[in-house]
């Protein structure tokens, strides 16, 4: 039984077996045997990608899953996220993959159930999941993380995409630089340097955006001029080195984090991370039930 709550903690050599599976079930189209495996999905927060992709895959595995809706359930009564997985776990459910808005939210979990979590997304903490995709879909374009320079560009603070990727690419040797606005700087984070995104768009090779998260800001920003202080404008892409890829976790705040017309053009590859994202939920879990 394996958790899956961080890529922090886990081998580099465990990562790459993590890729390789998800690109190798990506072109096999041969998945794992993960039937008479139950399997709840526990959202606390909106999500359409992460949500339904992992349903994706708990399908294309053959799992049985057992519908959660946290709007009718008794967490509604004041029921604590510990008593609802517990409960599930004593009705059978042998694995939750969980979406939360507080930081950490699977430490009182781990420590007091057996039974294995998968972080989906915790408060401003990590989005293992998507990293992992995210990897995918670098290696797949680029056959390594050495030496790419990668600029993640936005709302730093707030973003477990931003935390999770800027980790686990720096210990991957990937270069990382920062183009954020002053006011959304990470004073935590120890990795990578801060630049502005017309220093480093003609030397990126990966264009990593950000969503600015609006739900989690505390003081409004000027939203009308975000997308020409700091977004990918057109003029800003006509920049990129034309190896270059842009990415972006999604959901998409148009002409505001990105130009509408740059979305879905030919070095976008923010469909392809959605793609991707089924075949790393795939490796997760088989991670969790196989290895
Ligand atoms: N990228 C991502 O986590 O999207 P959702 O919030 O729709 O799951």
């Amino acid at each position: 039984m394996n958790h899956f709550i961080s890529l922090e903690n886990l081998e580099l050599e465990l990562i790459r077996d993590l890729i390789d599976d998800a690109i190798s079930f990506k072109k096999k189209k041969a998945f794992p045997n993960l039937s008479n495996h139950y399997i709840s999905n526990l959202f606390f927060e909106n999500s359409t990608r992460t949500k339904l992709s992992f349903e994706m895959a708990e399908k294309k595995t053959g799992m049985e899953i057992i519908y959660f809706d946290a709007e009718s359930s008794s967490i509604k009564k004041g029921e604590t996220l510990y008593d609802t997985v517990k409960t599930l776990n004593s009705i059978g459910v042998e694995c939750f993959v969980i979406r939360h808005t507080q930081d950490r939210f699977y430490e009182d979990l781990i420590s007091r159930l057996n039974v294995p979590i998968v972080n989906a997304g915790d408060g401003c903490g990590d989005h293992p999941t998507q990293s992992l995709l995210d990897l995918v879909t670098i290696y797949e374009e680029f056959g390594t993380f050495k030496d790419l320079k990668v600029v993640i560009v936005g709302d730093v603070i707030h973003s477990r995409v931003a935390h999770s990727n800027a980790k686990i690419l720096t210990r991957l040797g990937a270069g990382i630089s920062f183009a954020t606005p002053e006011f959304w700087r990470d004073s935590n984070m120890t990795m990578g340097t801060y630049t502005s995104l017309d220093s480093a768009i003609s030397e990126a090779d990966v264009v990593m955006l950000l969503r600015n998260q609006n739900e989690r800001h505390a003081q409004q920003y000027n939203e009308k001029n975000f997308l020409e202080q700091y977004g990918l404008t057109k003029e800003r892409a006509s920049k990129m080195k034309p190896s270059a890829i842009i990415m972006h976790p999604a959901p998409i705040n148009r002409n505001v984090e990105i130009d509408e017309d740059l979305i879905e053009a030919p070095q976008s590859r923010i469909f392809t991370q959605m793609t991707n994202g089924v075949f790393a939920r795939i490796a997760v879990l088989n991670y969790v039930f196989n290895s």
